[in-house]
């Protein structure tokens, strides 16, 4: 399908955050673009604050004079909705209501032609509902931007039950025209982004909530060796408390309750302590002048080992071994028992990479005396913290060991409590859980998952091709163990998963 012409009139509605951004990005692409708010002045404010972005640009050399007026020359202020007559596609981004949308849309469809595509940003609201209002339902589309819309390259575009796939297209090829990722996604809730970034937040709250870690380690842990560009908490202080609070919520209602939507009383209660995150001075963190950052938990250095035996291999054994080179440790290599075991000795601590059992568990069923868990890195090469966590009746003395080895691969060591899965691994096992079960259940297609979290959230790397390069079956069973651990259905495994791991296939 081809995307709309530059010569075709974009209209967008509310000129509010993301109205304005959208305008700019229509803009930037060439087209004519209207942009009507019903607050009056509303839509020339949301103008100058484009301007303003581009006069930054222009400053740093990444615009010229010429394109930043000739951008600005195309977008027009409408002073009401009958002006938007002319417009192919017309985007709405205003207040988050369904009756509101619903009714403007209604007008919509008394002033456009029959053929206008119809676009809603909404974030959380059901497509197909929106549609059920109009005579012309199978003209609506779900355009869901991301933001920054200028910046960020993320578009979701959504069909409801009766959308025209001909305009689907249309939007699809038009977004990808404007210069951004679209993805398809089925309207349910949360779409693709919402729905599988709630681990990312949710196993952050668990891990806090039941002491496993505190909100700087959780957050470093993710940031340092996950990849991830910010932490789940820092994320929370920016985006506001209160609204990943009101998202979580809506979500698990939507999901008839599905326990592994379920909020958190560690967000309940910094609502109801009106902590909502940066804009009110205090959320997780402590904002202003007077604030101290707190730190990560991290290990006082402990010395090196005396030696280290390697047995088996792990994909991850390269990066490992080279570091153990590099920090000049005496190295001896063993074959394993059994094939994809992979364990490192010290002289008392054996380590092991978490499986998803507690520490405490695992030594048992695997008579290692003397272990120490470590958590998944995105690259252990690159990563400059790693989480460790000992069993009960590891020895302190092993665990200073353990401490010891990873410090001399240059890495800081923050130690958790013995909990299922520490904390990278068990976050990045339930985002491949939930995307491989959006795409099971035809939200989108597995690769849309990957596409979609890196360009819409900066995620480091896909949860999808994350859980190839760890196997299928590893977090599998890593999620079976952790279920096993707290006996909740919020573990449970996704079947495409189970399936894929059955068969040792990827999942892309
Ligand atoms: P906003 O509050 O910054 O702007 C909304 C604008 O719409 C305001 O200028 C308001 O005067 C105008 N407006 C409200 N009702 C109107 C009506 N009936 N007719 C014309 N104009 C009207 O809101 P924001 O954040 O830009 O969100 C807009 C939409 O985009 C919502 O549906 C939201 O869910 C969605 N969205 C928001 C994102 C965000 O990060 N803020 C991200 C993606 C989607």
């Amino acid at each position: 399908m081809q995307a709309l012409t530059t010569e075709q009139t974009i209209a967008v509605i509310g000129a509010g955050t993301m109205g304005a951004g959208v305008a700019q990005v229509a803009a930037t692409a060439g087209h004519p673009v209207l942009l009507f708010d019903h607050v009056a002045g509303a839509a020339q404010q949301g103008v100058s604050q484009i301007q303003k972005g581009l006069d930054k640009l222009l400053e740093r050399g990444r615009i010229t004079a010429e394109d930043r007026t000739a951008l600005l020359n195309r977008i027009h202020v409408a002073d009401d909705l009958n002006a938007l007559a002319p417009a192919a596609l017309v985007i709405e981004a205003i207040v988050e209501d369904l009756d509101i949308k619903q009714n403007l849309f209604k007008q919509l469809e008394a002033i456009c032609a029959p053929d206008t595509i119809l676009a809603s940003n909404t974030s959380s609201l059901s497509i197909t509902a929106i549609a059920a209002a109009l005579q012309r339902p199978q003209q609506l589309v779900g355009m869901h931007f991301f933001n920054p819309a200028p910046i960020m390259k993320l578009v979701e575009v959504i069909h409801g039950l009766a959308s025209d796939e001909a305009a689907v297209a249309t939007v699809f090829a038009t977004a990808q025209a404007w210069g951004k990722q679209a993805v398809y996604a089925r309207s349910t809730p949360g779409f693709i982004v919402n729905r599988v970034a709630r681990p990312f937040y949710g196993e952050a709250l668990r891990l806090v909530q039941e002491a496993g870690a505190d909100v700087p380690t959780v957050d470093a842990l993710l940031r340092e060796a996950g990849g991830f560009r910010m932490g789940p908490f820092e994320l929370m202080d920016l985006v506001g408390i209160d609204i990943s609070y009101a998202v979580t919520c809506a979500m698990q209602a939507a999901y008839y309750g599905d326990p592994r939507y379920a909020p958190s009383l560690l967000q309940r209660e910094r609502v109801d302590a009106g902590y909502l995150g940066r804009k009110t001075g205090r959320g997780f963190y402590e904002y202003g002048a007077q604030a101290t950052a707190p730190s990560a938990q991290t290990a006082p250095p402990a010395p090196a080992p005396a030696s280290v035996t390697v047995i088996g291999d792990a994909p991850f054994a390269d990066a490992l071994l080279t570091l153990i080179e590099q920090a000049g440790l005496p190295l001896e290599r063993e074959a394993a028992d059994q094939p994809g075991d992979f364990l490192i000795l010290l002289d008392e601590a054996v380590l092991a990479l978490t499986d998803g059992r507690m520490a405490t568990q695992a030594s048992v069923e695997d008579a290692l005396d003397g272990l120490v868990l470590f958590d998944l890195a995105l690259d252990y090469g690159k990563a400059t913290r790693i989480g460790l966590a000992k069993a009960d009746q590891t020895s302190e003395a092993a665990l200073q060991e353990a401490i010891g080895f990873w410090q001399a691969l240059g890495k800081q060591v923050s130690v958790l409590d013995d909990v299922p899965g520490l904390c990278v691994m068990r976050t990045v096992c339930m985002l491949a859980n939930e995307g491989a079960d959006a795409s099971r259940q035809q939200v989108c297609e597995l690769a849309a998952v990957d596409v979609a979290m890196q360009a819409g959230l900066n995620f480091p790397q896909g949860p999808i091709a994350w859980a190839d390069q760890l196997g299928v079956s590893r977090v599998a069973s890593t999620l079976d163990n952790i279920a096993f651990a707290y006996g909740d259905d919020h573990y449970r495994v996704s079947p495409l998963l189970v399936r894929k791991a059955w068969a040792d296939k990827t999942l892309l």
